[in-house]
């Protein structure tokens, strides 16, 4: 087309981005790269490969090395022995190499921005004015933070060699939010790219080591899933970072369970975007274009439903339609374009078969009349109207540039139809209503609420999900304490076991105070029966019998989930009336000292004064967590947008706590404490041992105004009960201390429906000293943050 044709047309010409640069870093390495080990390239030890190509082509660019078990060995051994010199370096030390990091990635910006685009397919357009600027934000971050660690984080150090997993949508983004505060740290890491774009990882690490990276500290070994599931499988690993599939994602929490790692996970979402009749009609629709035409609509936190108010819906349906027209797909290195290449054959499948079923299921389908390239892997942007909130498209995570519509009526409704989803990664809320948008914020099961904006993202905000959207942020200071652990924890030791239960040497061998009463269940602010109607008699060490206990079943432990979602009320009680119930708690304890004493060590064998402290010492971490319960607060972010970001500590919502036999009384309080200060519901296996005096504590339950549900007690045969609550779909988290068995099946178990684990792995926790078993170790475990970003300032 000739130029005056273009005015004619007054359609754009194509302004292709040069790749020579690109190309000649392909030539300068033959176009084959092993993997980066050491500070040099290696091959892999069997020799196989694999083929990176251009989405938007089909061409090969490159061959990568698949990685074998063997490679992943030899990176982490690399790792491990690079790790003792990196932390010795000290955090201002380290400040140094991660700032230099920050500057090698913006004096090679046009590189890395070329490569990227053509690695994955998107346009230059993103990579040059997104991905890589945020790459660089989040060095310079977390360089701050490495500044800072070694006086404002001295409770801590860091885990050690971490494995770290990406996926392809945001290959050098992904690497960055993940290097960035491991290195920073004290960290050394071994990172897996995706096999589909594993080019700038290389050439970053290729970078790193040019500009003074020591050797060791950063390693990457290519390869496919199987490259992965080697590093999780890893003895030498600490921790597992992956973004990417829910079902990968529930693979590796699988694999780990038990293995004492550390794991975050990033996983989808089929994020809601809801647009109130009273917004800027003209924003919002650009947002949706932003939501998910961006990077093709292959973005985790996509806003892929979009909710629209009834009385605007055909309006704004309409208006969409018309923006969608003048969408520009094309390839990625066309700086006019809008959207670039879907990243292969068998997404751009499954995005098809998606879409069919949708119409399949009554959707209408619109797709614009535009261009889009012969050759290669393009689809186009697509709207499916008439989608019943119910339908496969509603519901399954499509991972393309497909936007489903569904219409609401009332605020209400938006919620409900929002929160109608398993995953909770984001949700963005359009009204110029701010009363309005911020009642909605809060209702919102994500992990990240835009206000009248979309796919914000920075480097001082946290980012990950509620629900099967997995957990663990990354960014800000809760994404930082991912790649730590404290001090005080390091010197735990596996527990001793516990003596077991002696013969009882006569039948009518009872301590004095027994057997007045079987104790029951406590389930829903009432003292309940077993549903068995069994109990299981409890003997002190000297084998006498102390008196019965309830042998709750797992039909007691359903009705006390089921207690604890009624409940609901106490996750938006006011911090300060959490803080006043948690006081009069610790106060009704106290009026009770004598009789938990005895109760103590007639059940333990302990020395008075030895029962003695265990109760002071619960009593007082009442009071500790009804003083927290105001003031484990958020932060507000500054990002440098037009906008704050609220990072709201929020419950997470029905906890199962699994107790340990040690310190019986004083373990339960330190684990369910915390967990209703912040506001969560919590189900309670007490000790199936010493679980009577748990039972003791109903009374000062009953007399303290703890609303009905909020703590619910069963107790019985640990395992048992522990098995039915990591497989209950209401339960949101599962705290288990204990044996290390537990520790493992609560975590194996917590996939159905990603709960939030925190385990002891059975090492032993002392409970009387407060460094390590209250505080904010405990107040993080019982959170999760939501960040709600919110225009702000000019
Ligand atoms: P994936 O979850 O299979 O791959 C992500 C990363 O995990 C890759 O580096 C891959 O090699 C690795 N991996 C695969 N299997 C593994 C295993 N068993 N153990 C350890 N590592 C393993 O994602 P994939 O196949 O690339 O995309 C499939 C779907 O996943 C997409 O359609 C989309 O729905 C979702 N997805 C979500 C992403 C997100 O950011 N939430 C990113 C990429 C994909």
């Amino acid at each position: 087309m000739s130029v005056a044709n273009y005015f004619e047309s007054l359609d754009y010409g194509l302004a292709p981005e040069a790749d020579s640069n690109v190309r000649d870093w392909l030539k300068g390495h033959d176009a084959s790269f092993g993997h980066f080990i050491d500070g040099a390239f290696r091959p892999s030890k069997d020799g196989k490969t694999l083929s990176t190509r251009e989405p938007a082509t089909g061409d090969e660019l490159a061959k990568i090395a698949q990685g074998s078990a063997e490679d992943v060995d030899d990176a982490v051994a690399v790792a491990t022995k690079a790790q003792a010199s990196w932390e010795g370096l000290g955090g201002k030390g380290r400040a140094r190499h991660i700032y230099a990091l920050a500057r090698m990635v913006q004096r090679h910006a046009r590189l890395f921005a070329v490569l990227e685009a053509l690695d994955n397919g998107k346009p230059i357009r993103e990579t040059r004015d997104l991905d890589i600027p945020l790459v660089a934000r989040h060095f310079y971050h977390h360089a701050g933070w490495a500044e800072l660690q070694d006086t404002e984080l001295a409770d801590y150090k860091p885990i050690g060699v971490v494995g770290q997993i990406i996926p392809w949508n945001f290959p050098l983004l992904m690497l960055a939010w993940k290097v960035a505060p491991a290195l920073a740290l004290g960290n050394t890491v071994v990172l897996k790219p995706a096999e589909a774009t594993p080019l700038t990882a290389l050439l970053f690490a290729e970078l790193a080591a040019r500009s003074g990276l020591p050797a060791g500290v950063l390693n990457v070994v290519t390869g496919d899933g199987a490259t992965g599931a080697a590093l999780v499988k890893h003895d030498g690993v600490g921790k597992i970072a992956f973004t990417g599939s829910t079902e990968v994602g529930r693979i590796i929490r699988a694999e780990t369970a038990g293995s004492g790692k550390s794991l975050t996970l990033e996983l989808g979402g089929k994020s809601p975007f809801i647009v109130f009749d009273d917004a800027d009609m003209e924003s919002a629709v650009e947002g949706v274009v932003d939501a998910i035409w961006f990077n093709q609509g292959q973005v985790c936190c996509a806003g892929s439903r979009l909710l629209v108010h009834e009385g605007i819906h055909d309006r704004f349906i309409a208006r969409l339609k018309e923006r969608m027209n003048a969408l520009r797909v094309g390839h990625p290195l066309d700086k006019a374009i809008d959207m670039g290449a879907i990243i292969e054959q068998s997404q751009l499948e499954r995005i098809s078969a998606l879409v069919g079923k949708g119409v399949e299921e009554g959707a209408e389908a619109y797709v614009p009349d535009i261009q889009t390239p012969e050759n290669g892997c393009f689809y186009p942007p697509t709207l499916l109207t008439g989608v019943e909130p119910a339908s496969t498209v509603a519901t399954e995570e499509i991972f393309g540039p497909v936007m489903v519509a569904m219409s609401f009526r009332t605020p209400d409704e938006a919620v409900a139809l929002a929160n109608n989803t398993r995953y909770g990664l984001a949700a963005s809320v359009w009204s110029e209503n701010i009363s309005l948008a911020l009642d909605i914020a809060p209702q919102l099961k994500a992990g990240v609420v835009w206000v009248n904006a979309t796919n914000l993202f920075d480097a001082g905000v946290g980012f990950g999900g509620y629900r099967e959207s997995g957990y663990g942020r990354e960014g800000g200071l809760e994404g930082a304490y991912e790649y730590l652990k404290p001090n005080a924890w390091s010197a735990r030791k596996p527990r001793k076991p516990v003596p077991p239960v002696p013969v009882v040497e006569a039948t009518d061998s009872f301590e004095p105070m027994a057997v007045d009463r079987t104790a029951k269940l406590y389930i829903g602010g009432k003292q309940v029966r077993p549903d068995g109607n069994y109990s299981l008699t409890v003997i002190s060490p000297k084998g006498k019998v102390i008196g019965e206990m309830g042998e709750g079943n797992r039909k007691d432990i359903r009705n006390a989930v089921q207690a604890a979602r009624k409940a609901a009320g106490w996750a938006t009680a006011s911090t300060h009336l959490r803080a006043q119930i948690l006081y009069y708690l610790g106060e009704n304890l106290a009026a009770r000292t004598d009789e938990f004493v005895a109760r103590l060590s007639a059940m333990t064998g302990v020395k008075k004064t030895d029962a003695e402290r265990e109760v002071e010492t619960a009593i007082g971490r009442l009071f500790t967590y009804a003083a927290w319960a105001d003031k484990f607060d958020g932060a507000v972010h500054s990002p440098p947008l037009r906008g704050v970001a609220l990072a709201m500590n929020e419950p997470i919502g029905v906890a199962g706590v699994i107790c340990p036999d040690e310190a019986p009384l004083l373990s339960f309080v330190s684990l369910v404490a915390p967990l209703m200060a912040m506001g969560n519901r919590v189900v309670a296996i007490p000790s199936e041992r010493y679980g009577l005096i748990a039972a003791d504590f109903y009374q000062v339950l009953e007399t303290s105004d703890v609303p009905a549900g909020v703590l619910n007690i069963v107790t019985g045969y640990t395992k048992e009960l522990a098995r039915t609550l990591a497989d209950h779909d209401d339960v949101d988290a599962v705290w288990a201390f204990g044996d290390r068995e537990i520790s493992e099946m609560a975590e194996a178990r917590s996939v159905g429906n990603m709960k939030r684990t925190f385990v002891d792995n059975g090492l032993a926790t002392n409970w009387y000293d407060p460094k390590v078993a209250e505080g904010r170790l405990f107040l993080r475990n019982a959170v999760q943050v939501k960040n709600i970003w919110i225009p702000y300032g000019e």
